[in-house]
């Protein structure tokens, strides 16, 4: 049974400066929804508040579980599964053995169907639903970069999150790499998880979520369909303006990306 995150009026303070503001958003199952904005928008704050990394204040929901002061094991094990900005692949493992390190939540429920059904059958099930099935027993050091990410966001749903928080899991790849993903990011939403994608690839965001989020300055400046924020005025503005150059620091900002 998958649920649904509700995030509410999450607001994150670092020191003097206000990250992100009174955002309010949700993810259904089976949804892909899209979080943009400019470098320092407040995007990787969003996933490291929602996934219990950083304090905050509002409530993060999934289904009825009021999760707002939970621990982030806590959060990850009820449900919650994020990936990182810059993540890198256990490269003396296999790639199953990194489904396998992914795979680590013990609960009941977890605990039962491996035991009815068996892990390396789940592993197989994702494997399939990214096409990386006959990667399984390579080692991960001799992976090409897209198949690398496909490995990292495998790692992440063999914890079987109902909702996927991703942090720019395209940074570093091509255009065809980054379409592949999108590909497979789809599937992997369509099987039933609900996916908050952040990236700086307007390309990959506008062609392949449902619906979009754009942060500015730690609020939500627009939301709504691709061809909705395509079309917004303030959006463009304050971003599709300017991405020509998507990593440059906007004039004014706070500061630049973490990385
Ligand atoms: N750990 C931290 N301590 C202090 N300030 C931070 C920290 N993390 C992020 N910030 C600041 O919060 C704002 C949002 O950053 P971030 O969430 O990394 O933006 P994005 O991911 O959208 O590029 C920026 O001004 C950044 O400098
Ligand atoms: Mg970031």
């Amino acid at each position: 049974m998958t649920k649904t995150l509700h995030v509410t009026d999450l607001t994150v303070r670092y020191g003097g400066v206000t990250a992100l503001n009174g955002v309010t958003l949700t993810v259904a199952p089976g949804e892909l929804v899209g979080l943009i904005g400019p470098n320092g928008a407040g995007k990787t704050t969003l996933i490291d508040a929602v996934s219990g990394f950083t304090k905050a204040t509002g409530t993060v929901r999934l289904g009825e579980y009021d999760l707002s002061r939970r621990r982030a094991y806590a959060r990850a094990r009820a449900g919650l599964g994020r990936s990182w900005q810059a993540a890198d692949l256990y490269d003396d493992l296999t790639v199953q053995e990194n489904l396998t390190v992914g795979a680590y939540r013990p609960n009941w429920r977890q605990t039962l169907t491996e035991t009815v059904r068996g892990r390396a059958r789940h592993d197989e099930q994702i494997a399939e639903l990214l096409g990386i099935q006959d990667l399984l027993h390579q080692p991960s050091d001799g992976l090409a970069a897209g198949q690398r990410k496909l490995v990292d966001l495998g790692r992440a749903l063999a914890g079987r999150p109902d909702v996927l928080l991703l942090d720019e899991p395209a940074a570093g790849l091509n255009t065809a790499e980054s379409s592949l993903l999108a590909t497979r990011l789809r599937s992997v939403v369509d099987a039933g998880t609900g996916v908050l994608l952040v990236d700086h690839d307007m390309a990959l965001v506008l062609g392949v979520c449902d619906r979009i989020v754009v942060l500015d300055f730690g609020s939500v400046l627009a939301e709504g369909t691709p061809q909705q924020i395509q079309t917004n005025q303030d959006v463009i503005a304050a971003y599709l303006g300017r991405a020509a150059s998507p990593e440059a620091d906007r004039p004014g900002s706070p500061a630049g990306d973490r990385p």
